[in-house]
């Protein structure tokens, strides 16, 4: 198989290796996406059918024993974005494209792993001290989750697993963070051993960070293993303590737009703005000792830095210190439902984003532009790493067929692609299903 063939793969290769590379999401054959239209205005419990998850299972691994189901949410955030790595507070809600995994035990230790996404492309290890990683290979996620599980000195036991998606791979959803906790909660279940889900989030980060190398924050990993139905997370990510905000189904719909562009976390730029946040760090602790992060920078800090610091990290630092102040704002105003205000500030966030942080992309900023010329959009920006992947919107609901209809013809007009549009209400985080 190539090594396009496997979006898991690219996401890790362009993560480390590469330049920034704008590559196109897997068309519509894709094994991903399981309707040929572009559309999905609903998704979750509806389309799951259990007893058809269990016959894909069976058809990969053979009929009989226990079988189990359990499923991760993706990912969407509201605000608060590249906060996460420095001590911020982001606001992410868990959506209804999901990944599940179909599972039975083994009792001779092997561990067996196969994907939809990914057909005859099984995945076999062992645990016998060190679990190798293997180059480049989607199942590098479910490895480095046992990796954790092992290092904190859980004995687990053999599985064969089929991992099953409806959350699009590679378009900034956080398919990655839903297959390690996914993989994580149907392991665990095997051995009945109970690890808080606050502490799997902590050890699927560090399966991310570590095992398979990429240098992302807490925030998808905790919203996908402790969301809750129907609110969003605003979470401290410095000292990851948890607040929820309701999102009421009857006033607000979630709506995430495509760009169809590979979301890929590329090497160089995530990994450059982390070091240019360093760079800004190091400035100020040289100011006031006592900071130890972007979090500890006040807006008079910044302020007085123009012209001190060097312009790049002068913009990304402005980028992170307002934003922290805009998700902690727009917690508050979801909670008193100011819908109008709450829109205006993710607007800011885009255009913060697209300034300072420069994570936008021509693609992102139709897709918000465009919402925000339907009415009753409240607001919209990129969600995630940014740089390909997907905007979200915040609507009232009757404006959602209008906006929906309104992006696909605008985009597609703008740039020959139909983008995927997917209405999802505020999910929970991972759990067992059967
Ligand atoms: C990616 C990372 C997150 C976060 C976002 C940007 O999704 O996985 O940890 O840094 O980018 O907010």
């Amino acid at each position: 198989m190539k090594t396009t063939d496997h979006p898991y793969q690219l996401i890790v290769t362009l993560y480390c290796i590469l330049p920034t590379v704008y590559r196109p999401l897997p068309t519509a054959q894709h094994p991903l996406f399981l309707t040929p239209s572009h559309v999905r205005l609903t998704f979750g419990p509806m389309e799951r059918n259990i007893a058809d998850l269990k016959r894909q299972f069976s058809q990969v691994f053979g009929e009989g024993g226990k079988i189990h189901v359990v499923r991760a949410p993706g990912r969407v955030n509201l605000i608060g974005e590249h906060t996460d790595y420095n001590d911020g507070f982001v606001l992410p809600v868990a959506v209804e494209p999901e990944i599940t995994v179909v599972f039975r035990g083994r009792d001779d230790g092997k561990y067996r792993f196969a994907s939809t996404a990914f057909p005859n492309d099984l995945d076999e290890f062992v645990i016998d001290g060190n679990i190798p990683k293997r180059p480049n290979h989607w199942s590098n996620y479910p490895r480095g989750i046992a990796h954790e599980f092992q290092q904190a000195g859980l004995t687990l036991v053999g599985i064969d697993a089929l991992v099953i998606n409806t959350l699009p791979v590679g378009s900034g959803l956080s398919s990655s963070a839903a297959l390690l906790i996914s993989s994580a909660l149907a392991m665990l279940a095997l051995t009945g051993l109970k690890v808080e889900l606050p502490r799997l989030a902590i050890l699927a980060h560090r399966a991310e960070n570590e095992f398979i190398g990429l240098p992302c924050g807490i925030m998808d990993q905790t919203i996908i293993a402790t969301g809750r139905a129907g609110f969003a997370m605003l979470l401290d990510c410095r000292d990851l303590s948890r607040s929820y905000v309701a999102i009421d189904p009857k006033e607000l719909r979630i709506v995430i737009a495509n760009t169809m562009i590979l979301h890929s976390l590329p090497g160089g730029e995530y990994a450059e703005r982390r070091k240019d946040c360093e760079t800004a760090v190091a400035y100020f602790k040289t100011i006031d000792a006592s900071v130890k992060s972007l979090r500890d920078v006040t807006i008079p800090m910044l302020e007085e830095s123009t012209g001190k610091l060097p312009d790049r990290p002068f913009r990304r630092a402005r980028h992170v210190v307002s934003e922290i102040a805009r998700t902690q704002e727009a917690a508050t105003l979801l909670g008193k439902r100011r819908y109008e205000e709450l829109g205006e500030i993710m607007l800011q966030g885009h255009r913060s984003l697209q300034q300072d942080y420069e994570v936008s992309s021509p693609e992102l900023d139709c897709l918000v532009e465009e919402s925000m010329k339907v009415k009753g959009v409240y607001g919209a920006r990129l969600t995630g790493a940014g740089l390909g992947g997907c905007i979200v919107a915040l609507a009232q609901p009757r404006a959602v067929e209008t906006l929906t209809l309104h992006l696909q013809k605008t985009y597609n007009e703008k740039f020959k692609k139909v983008p995927e549009i997917y209405v999802t209400s505020a999910s929970a985080g991972a759990s067992m299903i059967e």
